[in-house]
């Protein structure tokens, strides 16, 4: 979610922004010499790429389509271009061995990047936007919330919870109306990640917080797709509601917090484990604003993204039979029981398919970060100061390691294809070291969701519903996406 000028400084003034405390600035962390850096002889050169407008450079295509325009950049200008945002230089790698340069060998030069992120100021310092010694300490406390073992002990929760949610679809099942998939799907995957988060206390709250959360949603400031679509900020109306959503949403992590606090109850839930890790190596405690801001930026990291690829893979399925035929196919083999933690394996083409939509539908469309040293990536120069974007939704149409990229083919992620592919290539869950933390959770979730729901409804695309993937803080469908539901 990116706001320009006016509008940001609006909008986060409105939101009493300044006084929730934000995420890191910009360029805060610890700058230590890179592993490796290429030699170069004389100054490196710019990467090709093209000027764009007087004054604006690219900036107005970035904002139209940010997906086509570095699509169209890495095929027309190779795998580093430089653009103008602005007048700002920004750099685009696409080509795998140059994304791993970059993010694994000059991973000291650079800091995520935080600028104009609405969000950010939201959701604070979490995971996701904190940087150096900060970030390392968050990393090392929450994994233990994500290991193999906490992620298998929530399978039969997810099943539970999932076919709980699915069989609401009873409703609409064998009629003619089409239903909105979408919104389910962010609710239902709000609930995993919330129980998985605050543990049973969700349960008490999950109601409104859901409600509260979906509300944001609507209130969001939308992207700015235009050109000069920043001059015109979100009304102060929309605005102070969102505030008003946003006060309400942190009391009720804070209550969940001071709770757990007061009962030291121990379970699964994250909440629990970091509480119970609350005192780092030095001695100093994550205080509860700590904790408000690890939670939320988890809440919100993890449950728009898998909502987002759930919906676009259904969609897909519905528009080649014979793909979803197998998938079906492989579901059945499970003989009509829940699925449970030992089918998890079983379920591999259900995982091809969630990945070929991860390919062709990468939520996280692009992350960048903000260079704090010159440098150089594939020879050429990339500047301090300046912002490198990667796409992963460029990167996985890249002819050459993705032939036919357009085309829905899961059997690309077979084991046989697979092999001696450049672990760059695929990235919709980021790469090097700050790679997703919740990329397993994430499948395992989606997979059983996807098998609760094959073994009760078919879904097929409303005719004529056109489905456009549009930029937000995730890539997702324009106009929701409308289904009729056929049971098995
Ligand atoms: C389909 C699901 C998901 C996708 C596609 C996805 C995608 C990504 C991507 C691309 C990044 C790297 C961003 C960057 O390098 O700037 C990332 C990081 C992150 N994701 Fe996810 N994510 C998903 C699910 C989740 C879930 C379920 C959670 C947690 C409950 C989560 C939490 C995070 C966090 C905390 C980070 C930052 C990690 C760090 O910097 O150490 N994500 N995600």
């Amino acid at each position: 979610m990116r706001l320009a000028y006016t509008g940001r400084r609006r909008a986060d003034f409105l939101l009493g922004l300044a006084s929730r405390r934000t995420g890191p600035p910009p360029f805060r962390a610890m700058v230590t010499a890179p592993t490796s850096v290429a030699p170069t002889a004389g100054p490196a050169p710019d990467p090709p790429g093209p000027k764009g407008m007087p004054w604006f450079g690219s900036q107005g295509e970035v904002r139209a389509n940010p997906m086509r325009f570095y699509t169209r950049m890495a095929n027309e200008y190779g795998g580093i271009v430089r653009f103008f945002y602005g007048r700002k230089p920004t750099y685009l790698i696409s080509e795998p061995e140059l994304i791993r340069e970059f993010l694994v060998e000059r991973r000291d030069l650079y800091v995520k990047n935080t600028r104009y992120s609405l969000l950010v100021r939201a959701i604070g310092n979490g995971l996701l936007n904190s940087d150096g010694q900060t970030w390392q300490e968050q990393r090392t406390a929450s994994q233990p919330g994500f290991s193999r073992s906490r992620i298998h002990s929530q399978v039969d929760r997810t099943v539970a919870i999932a076919t709980q949610h699915v069989e609401r679809w009873e409703r609409w099942a064998d009629t003619a109306e089409p239903h909105d998939i979408e919104p389910d799907m962010s609710v239902l995957i709000q609930e995993l990640i919330g129980q998985s988060l605050l543990g049973p206390v969700f349960g008490e709250i999950s109601e409104r917080f859901v409600e509260l959360v979906e509300e944001i949603r609507e209130y969001w400031p939308p992207t700015v797709r235009t050109l000069l679509g920043h001059l015109k900020p979100p009304p102060i109306r929309r605005i102070r509601h969102l505030k008003g959503l946003l006060d309400e949403l942190d009391e009720m992590v804070f209550a969940a917090i001071r709770k757990q606090r007061e009962s030291g109850a121990v379970n699964d839930s994250l909440l629990s484990i970091l509480a119970r890790a609350e005192v780092d190596e030095e001695g100093r405690r994550f205080d509860e604003q700590s904790l408000r801001d690890q939670l939320l930026t988890l809440y919100f990291a993890g449950f728009e993204t898998s909502a987002s690829t759930l919906t676009f893979m259904l969609y897909r399925l519905s528009l080649q039979p014979g793909i979803r035929d197998r998938l079906y196919a492989e579901v059945a083999e499970l003989g009509g029981r829940e699925p449970e933690q030992a089918d998890l394996k079983a379920l591999g083409y259900t995982e091809q398919c969630l990945h070929e939509t991860l390919r062709v539908y990468p939520p996280a469309y692009n992350f960048s970060r903000v260079m704090l040293e010159d440098t150089t990536v594939g020879g050429y120069r990339v500047a301090k100061d300046c912002m490198v974007i990667i796409s992963p939704y460029a990167t996985h149409r890249l002819p050459k390691v993705w032939p036919n990229p357009e085309g829905f083919d899961p059997d690309r992620f077979s084991e046989e294809q697979a092999k001696g592919r450049s672990q760059f290539a695929y990235i919709p869950f980021g790469a090097g070291h700050r790679y997703c933390i919740g990329g397993p959770l994430a499948l395992v979730q989606m997979k059983l969701i996807t098998a609760v729901i094959a073994q009760r409804y078919r879904l097929d695309a409303k005719p004529g519903h056109p489905v456009e993937p549009i930029p937000g803080t995730v890539m997702r469908p324009e106009r929701g996406m409308p289904v009729l539901i056929r049971r098995v």
